[in-house]
């Protein structure tokens, strides 16, 4: 008989389960759904069922049809965490989205004028202009735990490069990170305890006040202003002859703080505990270390075998059909990209992480009309951590087993501690 949690099968209340995520890897639950059923109707603790989509060909065919047949701002990209956030008068952040106030929330023409607008910062040879910066910052993180041989590596070095560089593209005066970083805590897991302030819709409401009040000022401030950083270019952007409202301001300010962070931190960390894990494989990537291109490819299986954002939800606008499901138009269908990113129809060995697997196209970053438009800084921070790491902290070991956020969206580590052999203080 099937095992089941009040009432429900257990595979499907624990997919809507934030807690499940803190203390399970969810590889087994995919693994069994995409042999099963890749299109799952699912009934969890929410109000309504939806469409769990697990294997890589249907997620694809999610994506590649945005904004068409699937919609992003009518439901969010985000399966509520809790029953209480289905409820817009609760849920600050599901109005917001539904409003189509950031461009991660946003359907049609209005999504594309408004990424065009936004790309340009974002494209490669901006971004590359970034390296130093980033190099910059990497050192400074680095040469502060090098000298004690061990640290919390979420803490102490994977949350804090993201967090400093999307900082300064953003221009937040550095008194002000802390701050930054507890709130967006709050808002990506407010499930978890070690975040929370109330209930989850009150942790998760108070953090959006305290992100978007400060964005919303910041850009106010600097309207008037010529800044390149992405806080006044967005105060200054206009979509159609007219600037953004103070609510797109705001909501698309936390977009970027949140995107820009959580995702890359949790990357970081999978990543590490994955060579880890294998000896031979951190070798290997350790005899390549010179070699950018060769830290490139690793960088890319570091997001297919982490995949942050584990799922993301579109509402059906039409009929449609995945896999041999009918898909009726308001259904809500839900893409568990981690399990898109582990089919063994898409990838050769793809629970296996493999530093130089390719080819490797996944769908860590998305696809389609809203593939992340951070992706290229995402890569190099990365890629210039992990040139730093391999060459100045030798024989890395993961102290026992690291601690996962309580959230079935950025499901990632939050604590994990290393012991490592420190090479030399980097030379600035
Ligand atoms: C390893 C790091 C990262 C991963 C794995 C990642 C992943 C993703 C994914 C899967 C999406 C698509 C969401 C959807 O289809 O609904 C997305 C969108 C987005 N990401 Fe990232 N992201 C990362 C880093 C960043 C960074 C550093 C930024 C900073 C600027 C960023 C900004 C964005 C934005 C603005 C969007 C919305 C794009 C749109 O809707 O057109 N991301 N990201």
């Amino acid at each position: 008989m099937l095992e089941t949690i009040d009432g429900r099968a257990a595979d499907d209340w624990n997919l809507t389960n934030p807690s499940f995520f803190a203390d399970t890897k969810p590889e087994a639950v995919y693994a069994r759904l995409r042999r099963d059923d890749p299109v799952h109707w699912t009934e969890g603790r929410l109000s309504r069922g939806f469409w769990s989509v697990t294997r890589f060909k249907e997620a694809q065919q999610v994506y590649a049809n945005d904004n068409k047949t699937f919609s992003i701002q009518q439901a969010g990209n985000v399966l509520p965490a809790h029953p209480d956030f289905e409820d817009e008068a609760n849920s600050e952040a599901l109005r917001l989205t539904r409003d189509g106030a950031s461009l991660s929330s946003m359907d049609g023409e209005p999504h594309n004028v408004l990424r065009r607008a936004f790309a340009e910062m974002f494209a490669l040879p901006n971004v590359a202009k970034l390296e130093t910066l980033v190099r910059r910052l990497s050192v400074e993180i680095l040469n502060d735990v090098l000298p004690t041989g061990a640290c919390d590596f979420a803490i102490d070095v994977a949350a804090k490069l993201p967090l400093m560089v999307i900082a300064d593209v953003m221009a937040i005066p550095r008194r002000d990170w802390h701050d930054m970083y507890i709130w967006n805590n709050m808002f990506a897991s407010p499930d978890d305890p070690e975040f929370s302030i109330g209930t989850p819709i009150e942790t998760a409401g108070a953090a959006l006040t305290k992100i978007n009040g400060y964005c919303l000022g910041l850009a106010l401030e600097r309207r008037a202003g010529d800044g390149a950083d992405l806080i006044s270019v967005m105060a200054r952007t206009e979509v159609d002859g007219r600037l953004l409202s103070n609510e797109q301001l705001a909501y698309n300010g936390l977009m970027f703080f949140a995107a820009g962070h959580e995702t890359t931190r949790n990357t970081l960390c999978a990543g590490l505990e994955a060579l880890c894990a294998d000896p031979s494989e951190m070798a290997r990537l350790r005899s390549h270390r010179h070699e950018p291109g060769a830290l490139k490819v690793a960088v890319e299986e570091f997001v297919r075998w982490a995949t942050p954002l584990n799922h993301q939800m579109r509402t059906a606008m039409e009929d449609t059909k995945l896999g041999d499901r009918d898909i009726r138009k308001g259904d809500l269908v839900v893409v568990w990209n981690l399990s898109a990113n582990r089919d063994e129809a898409a990838f050769r060995d793809a629970g296996r992480f493999d530093s130089q697997r390719k080819p490797n196209a996944h769908l860590g970053f998305g696809f389609g009309k809203h593939f992340c438009l951070g992706a290229h800084l995402a890569r190099l921070e990365m890629r210039v951590m992990l040139e730093y790491m391999l060459e100045n902290m030798l024989d890395i070991e993961v102290l026992g087993v690291p601690e996962r956020s309580a959230s079935n969206l950025f499901p990632g580590i939050k604590h994990m501690p290393i012991r490592f052999t420190p090479h030399a203080p980097i030379a600035v």
